[in-house]
């Protein structure tokens, strides 16, 4: 009698699992996590001394990568880094004053518009503010 109990709960938990292994990947794709990154409107993005003239850096804007380039004029933009080809995040390439994806060689302006290589789109623009000591990227 308790070897059968013994076989049946091992029977039964090994089914149990098996149920468990094939459904929760299958709950997971179709239930979407709850994302509150896309609720985010606005990030610092530093200190405006943080950024020298020709230069870009990378900050995080929610869960995306956005790049912050201050041009040769002073001017501060800000675009999102996610290239518009396959998603590769883009550098600011200071002896082109380009925006660059070193993935496939795609090439953006100053504007964010895309004037080489495979990228479709532009990047997508941000609006920036000094506020006192702070960079404040927000969405257009
Ligand atoms: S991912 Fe940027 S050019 Fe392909």
């Amino acid at each position: 009698m308790l070897r059968r109990y013994f076989v049946n709960s091992l029977l039964s938990s090994g089914i149990v699992a098996t149920a468990a292994a094939i459904f929760y990947p299958i709950l997971k794709f179709v239930i979407p996590p709850a994302s509150a990154e896309s609720a985010v409107m606005s990030v610092s993005a530093g200190r405006p001394d943080d950024v020298q003239p020709n230069s870009g850096t990378i900050f995080k804007f929610g869960g995306e990568p956005g790049i912050l380039i201050r041009t040769t004029g002073g001017e501060l933009r800000a675009f999102s880094a996610r290239c518009t080809h396959l998603n590769c995040t883009v550098q600011y390439d200071p002896s082109a004053q380009q925006i660059i994806c070193a993935c496939h060689g795609g090439e953006f302006d100053l504007n964010g518009k895309n004037v080489a290589g495979p990228p479709p789109k532009p990047l997508t623009p941000y609006s920036v503010n000094v506020r006192g000591d702070e960079i404040v990227v927000s969405r257009v």
